[in-house]
């Protein structure tokens, strides 16, 4: 399921820390359980120095801290509801802003995007200025690593009421979450987000786009921000991207000005 990013709220009657309390519930992080967050997980452990731009609540990164990482941990996200969160993991750097904002100059060896938050790079503009900053906040021959959905899966078609999620939340009340797509305008889809009671009371609606880039356009963004692909994979498992896959994961290398450098390679 999608979550709304730089959503425009419809119905605000359930409060931005009720939602991003909203997302833990429907996201949980657990290495243990699910392949994606063990992919990063495995990752961010082996890395000094760690940018998860697109933090949201920060569970990623606290995880990580609590199975024992000593090195320098920073959570980068515009949503403040969801900083808000993340900042009740101690020991850990929260900083609110875009991907496009960031100010840091050769500090982190790995950047992350994980949860599709690429996907809320929509713009070219944006797409450029955010693939710009995260290449200065890498050291040289730093990794940034991120998945998006790949276009072919039309991921979009199943975001309708009839896949609602149903959950209770932390007060004990029963919620049911829903999606619905307004629009597909070239590569962007733009849909609806909406929370509401089991008697159909609204609750809230967020409403979001999403960009969905072929691995080709992809590569054409990453390569002109100074980065090469170093792998790609159609699955969590590292399997090559086929036919059927539903996401294109990457791991991208910073390449230093002077030309490619030789640490250490992530791909396997
Ligand atoms: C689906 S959530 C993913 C959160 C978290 N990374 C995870 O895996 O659970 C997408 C996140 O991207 C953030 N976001 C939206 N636009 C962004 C931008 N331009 N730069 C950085 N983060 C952005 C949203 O605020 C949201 O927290």
């Amino acid at each position: 399921m999608p979550t709304a990013c730089g959503a425009q709220i419809l119905a605000p009657v359930f409060s931005d820390a009720d939602a991003a309390a909203l997302y833990d519930l429907l996201n949980p992080w657990d290495p243990a359980r699910w392949p994606g967050d063990r992919f990063y997980h495995e990752l961010v452990m082996d890395a000094d120095s760690v940018l998860d731009v697109g933090c949201g609540t920060g569970a990623m990164l606290a995880c990580a801290r609590e199975d024992g990482h000593r090195g320098r941990l920073t959570g980068l996200d515009p949503d403040r509801a969801a900083l808000d969160r993340a900042r009740r993991h101690a020991g850990i750097e929260w900083s609110e802003g875009s991907a496009a904002d960031a100010q840091w100059e050769a500090e982190f060896d790995l950047a992350t995007m994980t949860g599709h938050a690429f996907q809320c790079l929509v713009t070219d503009t944006d797409l450029r200025s955010s693939l710009a900053a995260i290449h200065a906040a890498l050291r040289s021959s730093g990794h940034f690593v991120f998945e998006t959905r790949h276009p072919q899966a039309r991921a979009w078609q199943d975001w309708n009421p009839s896949n609602a999620s149903e959950i209770t939340d932390a007060a004990g009340h029963a919620l049911h979450v829903w999606h619905e797509v307004e629009s597909v305008a070239g590569d962007v889809v733009t849909f609806t987000e909406t929370t509401a009671r089991p008697d159909a009371t609204i609750l809230r609606i967020d409403r979001a786009s999403l960009r969905f880039l072929d691995a080709q356009t992809l590569g054409t963004f990453l390569a002109g921000a100074g980065f090469r692909i170093e792998a790609q994979y159609g699955d969590w498992h590292r399997g090559p991207i086929t036919a059927t896959s539903r996401e294109i994961i990457t791991i991208a290398r910073k390449l230093s000005p002077h030309g490619p450098s030789h640490g250490h390679n992530m791909g396997r």
